[in-house]
């Protein structure tokens, strides 16, 4: 067995610690060699488990990697380095974990050269990078959620050492700009606007393993979104485990508001946003939501339970009447918005009367849909520590009886909406048979629909016909050809090259020295082919070619043009690939 170097372990104590201030850096972005040389001709396969702050760091990874030269694969058999990007957040997610890593058993004893790899917020959790360490020898690198800008180092050093390793940190560091990205999806992105978690609620394990919170610059967080819309992004999530302190931590005056809208102002089609904690969500949040058409209106508020005195028990600061008073507020001033949430049932010592508040609560406010959780204690959080009187076979009960609830007004949601036209942002083929597309509502409810499978990534209406509690059946409304031409007239009008590609060219059109140049050129040529045979005439022939094509060719301007050709005509070719 390869020996293992045991760099740095977690600390749940230490990841508590909230004290040192936050410093932003930029990557380098650098490949070491032995990585580089690796890397040729092999591929990299991640498997990623949890919320969307691991798929953002599931894409930052393949950013990494494919800059080595790495090619992602989606069946692990082809993979040279496999990642398993795990998730802490409750028990049931842990168990999913060992049977992947498992899973790779075999593979890694046969090939030597083969590197796999556990990260994410399970390995932040106490003792778990050691138990992996030592029940999975065939694990060649284990490493957290801080050291993820660190990953080609890391594997640098289990290729050159042949050694297994074992890095993880308990302090954030930095925020680290200029991360590389592949993401997974070309028309709906995931953009971080802040890390980690200062909220400590008392069951839940996030602020250990994502740290203390951090926002990123504004100016960032716009920029990225920008580059996004040119690129033809319909939808973007702006991520954060409670985007609504986002800013405060900057102490420039920065809020969740004011970035809201600026990258509303950018003019993506659909901006939404994950998660929000209700008693910092502000009113002038409400009303940058209620001005902006491409904000959708729908909000996930998770609530965690209906009653003030467990919500107290829980470190939830608000209380029932605060939560209830802020769902009337939103719906003021957006009446038709849908409200999704996340309940806990089952939390230490909860009461029948605390669970049925938290029943009432679900009625009283009508949720298009809810994610349901029984309570999972998780090592080192205070819940964890509380001695509990609840029975497992009460807590199975209490959950169907929610379920049962909340069904009740999904189902309700989605009768609603029969009749009404919808925009939905198409995902692609869907599983209810031939020739049926699915997407997404903007109240985030999955639509299927009869279409033609080049409209994946399009906006299109689809009028809905039947609902089936969780998703909806439509008809789609719109010529498919003009909705894909549009889509594609969007991209084509953000892309900044082609802007640039046309305004030169229209420049040369109308520039009179331009249009000698051409003239000239225009006519050596016709003077080169008539001098054929005459040997003095083509002399002088060739001379007066190739003194138009050298003006020509040591013009900045012209120069510009020639450079961009090629990329303007991949461009073209990609929409072309669009089309088909
Ligand atoms: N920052 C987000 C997401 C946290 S994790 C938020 O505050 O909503 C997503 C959900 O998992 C939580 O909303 C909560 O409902 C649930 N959850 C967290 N810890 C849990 C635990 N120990 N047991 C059961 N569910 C839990
Ligand atoms: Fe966990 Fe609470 Fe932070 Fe959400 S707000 S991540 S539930 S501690
Ligand atoms: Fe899970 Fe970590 Fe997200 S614990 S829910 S992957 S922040």
């Amino acid at each position: 067995m390869k020996k293992c170097e045991y760099r740095s372990l977690p600390s749940l104590k230490e990841a508590r610690n909230r004290a040192a201030s936050t410093n932003n850096i930029v990557d380098d972005l650098k490949v070491p060699e032995a990585v580089k040389k690796y890397a040729k001709g092999r591929y990299f396969f991640i498997k990623t488990f949890g919320c969307q702050a691991n798929i953002r760091d599931e894409e930052t990874m393949a950013g990494y990697l494919s800059r080595a030269g790495l090619v992602r694969t989606l069946d692990p058999a082809n993979a040279s380095i496999a990642i398993i990007n795990t998730c802490a957040v409750r028990e049931n997610a842990e168990d999913k974990v060992y049977g992947e890593i498992g899973s790779f058993k075999a593979k890694a004893e046969k090939d030597p050269s083969f590197i796999l790899g556990v990260s994410g917020c399970m390995m932040q959790e106490e003792g778990v990078a050691k138990f992996i360490e030592e029940t999975y020898p065939f694990v060649s690198l284990i490493f957290g959620t801080h050291n993820l800008p660190n990953l080609l180092h890391l594997l640098n050093d289990v290729i050159t050492k042949r050694e297994r390793l074992v890095d993880v940190l308990s302090f954030p560091g930095e925020v680290v700009e200029g991360l590389p990205s592949v993401r997974l999806s070309s028309f709906e992105a995931y953009v971080n606007i802040s890390y980690g978690c200062d909220k400590f609620c008392t069951y839940c394990i996030v602020p250990y393993t994502r740290g203390k919170e951090r926002s990123r610059k504004a100016i960032d967080v716009v920029n990225e979104c920008k580059a996004l819309v040119n690129a033809g992004y319909k939808e973007i999530t702006l991520l954060g485990q409670n985007v609504n302190s986002y800013g405060l931590d900057l102490k420039d005056g920065t809020s969740f508001a004011s970035l809201l809208e600026s990258v509303a102002n950018l003019g993506v089609k659909r901006l939404r946003f994950l998660t929000s904690y209700p008693s910092q969500f502000t009113d002038e949040t409400i009303d940058v939501m209620a001005r902006h058409d491409n904000i959708v209106k729908w909000l996930h508020l998770p609530v965690q339970s209906g009653s003030d005195s467990c919500l107290r028990r829980m470190g939830r600061r608000y209380t029932r009447g605060e939560y209830l008073s802020l769902v009337s507020r939103i719906r003021a001033k957006m009446p038709s918005i849908a409200l999704t949430t996340d309940i806990i049932v089952g939390f230490p010592n909860e009461t029948e009367e605390e669970f049925e508040d938290t029943l009432s609560l679900c009625k009283e406010v009508g949720y298009s849909a809810a994610f349901t959780f029984i309570y999972s204690p998780r090592k080192g959080t205070p819940a964890a520590a509380i001695k509990d009187d609840v029975s497992d076979k009460t807590k199975h009960e209490r959950f169907v009886r929610l379920v049962e609830v909340v069904e009740e007004s999904t189902a309700k949601h989605s009768e609603s909406l029969i009749g009404k036209t919808l925009s939905v942002l198409v995902e692609g083929p869907g599983k209810k048979g031939e020739g049926m597309l699915t997407g997404y509502a903007e109240c985030g409810k999955p639509v299927n629909f009869l279409g033609p499978e080049y409209l994946k990534g399009a906006l299109v209406n689809v009028k809905i016909k039947e609902s089936h509690t969780y998703s909806l059946m439509g008809e789609l409304v719109d010529d498919p050809l003009i909705a894909k031409a549009k889509d594609v007239a969007f991209l084509m009008e953000k892309d900044p090259l082609l802007h640039e590609f046309l305004a030169l060219t229209d420049k040369i059109s109308v520039d009179p020295i331009y249009h000698e140049l051409g003239e000239n050129l225009v006519q050596a040529k016709k003077d080169l082919a008539l001098s054929m045979g005459d040997e003095k005439k083509h002399e002088v022939a060739l001379k007066a070619y190739e003194d138009v094509l050298s003006k020509i060719q040591n013009d900045p301007f012209l120069a510009n043009v020639t450079s961009l050709t090629p990329l303007v005509e991949e461009k073209l070719v990609e929409v072309r690939d669009l089309l088909k």
